[in-house]
């Protein structure tokens, strides 16, 4: 049995790129030798940039603990219905508000993300195997190895495909916001008929009992800034005999314009480090990757 893979990444690269994603901010050049707090880097002076969409307090968006008039939340514990714990460990305090724990990203302040610290996430990795018309099992030519298929959709902001995992709000268990975020990213349940609601629920109620954690930690996500950045819980649900979700039909709602089964392979490309998790999901079944 393979365990989750987790924790913290020693580099992030997405979250480096020269642009900051939607609001077209430079970030301060850091090069891999620089990523690590721990290495001097004199000259560093990233832009303190946080954006309007969280300036303007929505719900699930902190407030600006840098300012003495905020109390400082409980950092790496629970903070009322807040996880502010990180999966990768106690994270550090500088200034008043946390540290991103891999490194430098060229970009201060929390960008577009709500929350200083970690920003948590779920992704469900729903998969079937890649079967002819006959219902026969596919394998790849070279590898011999049979071809799993995974719900991905395309992401309403950046265009990238992905999978369609969201954002834990506040107080919610990771089971409820992976059932969600498939539902209303993948089958578009929110605008369902009520006959076609019970039928996405009793699919997604069955399949999603039984999953298996592959990943748990930080995502190099493009959002990350110095402090504030995405960690995920990544679970597959797999449909074996694709009699479950593997026979309904897929329609992309909510945050996703587009949704398709995907082949699993070492080609596939994916938002921030989600080829990581199909990977382990692929070692899993032992399937072609
Ligand atoms: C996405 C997740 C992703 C997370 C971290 C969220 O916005 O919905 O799929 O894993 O960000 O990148």
């Amino acid at each position: 049995m393979m365990s989750s893979v987790a924790a913290k990444p020693c580099m992030h690269v997405k979250c480096r790129a020269p642009m900051y994603p939607r609001d077209n901010i430079s970030r301060f050049p850091v090069s891999d030798e620089q990523v690590s707090w721990s290495k001097a880097y004199p000259e560093y002076n990233p832009p303190d940039h946080t954006s309007p969409s969280v300036l303007a307090k929505p719900v699930w968006a902190d407030p600006d603990f840098r300012d003495p008039a905020f109390p400082q939340p409980k950092w790496n514990d629970l903070d009322g219905k807040i996880n502010r714990k990180s999966h990768s460990g106690p994270y550090e305090i500088i200034d008043k508000v946390p540290r991103n724990p891999v490194g430098r990203t060229g970009v201060c302040g929390r960008g577009c993300l709500g929350r200083w610290g970690p920003n948590h996430a779920a992704d469900p990795i729903v998969t079937r195997w890649k079967r002819d018309c006959r219902g026969n099992q596919v394998k790849e030519g070279i590898s011999g190895k049979p071809i799993l298929q995974f719900v991905a959709i395309q992401r309403r902001d950046s265009g990238e495909w992905a999978i369609p995992g969201g954002m834990v709000d506040a107080g919610e268990a990771v089971s409820v916001t992976l059932k969600r975020e498939f539902g209303e990213e993948a089958m578009n349940s929110i605008e369902a008929r009520e006959d076609e609601k019970v039928e996405i629920e009793e699919a997604i109620q069955d399949l999603f009992q039984n999953g298996k954690e592959v990943y748990r930690g930080y995502v190099d996500d493009p959002r990350n800034t110095d402090n504030a950045w995405m960690e995920t819980v990544a679970f597959n649900f797999h449909d074996e005999t694709g009699r479950s979700v593997g026979r309904i039909a897929l329609n992309a709602g909510d945050d996703a314009v587009g949704v398709r089964w995907t082949d699993l392979s070492s080609s596939v490309k994916l938002f921030a480090s989600h080829e990581l998790f199909v990977k382990q999901t692929a070692m899993l079944h032992n399937s072609h990757w």
